[in-house]
């Protein structure tokens, strides 16, 4: 094998064990994000900048537009589980998103109850069922709590 022709074959191999490397780390990548929990916690996120951020901001901290010209500001979303002695009332924070708990602020002129709004969105294309979504908005607000 002659320099000549040594070089193009070494550039190659070359080449081809970058795009490998590249390939795996694209890989691994994919199924982090792929994987169920992420998925979870990255819908969550979705619906929360959909349906709460205009009052409770996208801080949590009640900064959004809406939550500015509420009669009563909303408490900061990251620190449910501070004000509850430290642990995150996963039942009842799942309870005021789908309703079936009221605090002033939600299901009053304020706030429609997103439960109903979400039910009627259920079974279109792209939208998880309702419950499945608040579930995952209860997730991710767990996810965001303030560390004590
Ligand atoms: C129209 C304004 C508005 C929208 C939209 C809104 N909220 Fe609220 N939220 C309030 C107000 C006002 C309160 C009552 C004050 C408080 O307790 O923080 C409240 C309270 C809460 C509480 C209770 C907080 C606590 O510490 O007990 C949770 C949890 C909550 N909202 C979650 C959500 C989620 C999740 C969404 C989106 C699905 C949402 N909110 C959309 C205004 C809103």
């Amino acid at each position: 094998m002659t320099l000549h022709n040594t070089k193009p074959v070494i550039k190659a191999a070359v080449l081809a064990t970058l795009a490998i490397l590249t390939l795996t780390a694209l890989t691994r990548i994919a199924a982090a994000q792929s994987g169920a929990w992420p998925t979870i916690l990255r819908e969550g996120a979705e619906e929360y900048a959909e349906s709460c951020a205009a009052c409770h901001g996208t801080d949590f901290k009640g900064s959004g537009e809406l939550g500015q010209k509420l009669f009563k500001k909303p408490h900061d979303l990251t620190e449910i589980a501070k004000r509850n002695g430290g642990v995150f009332p996963f039942r009842r924070v799942f309870d005021v998103i789908a309703g079936d708990q009221t605090v002033e602020g939600h299901d009053t002129m304020h706030m429609p109850k997103y439960a109903e709004r979400m039910k009627r969105e259920d079974f279109q294309p792209g939208y998880n069922p309702a419950h499945v979504r608040i579930l995952e908005l209860t997730h991710y607000l767990e996810s965001i709590q303030a560390r004590q």
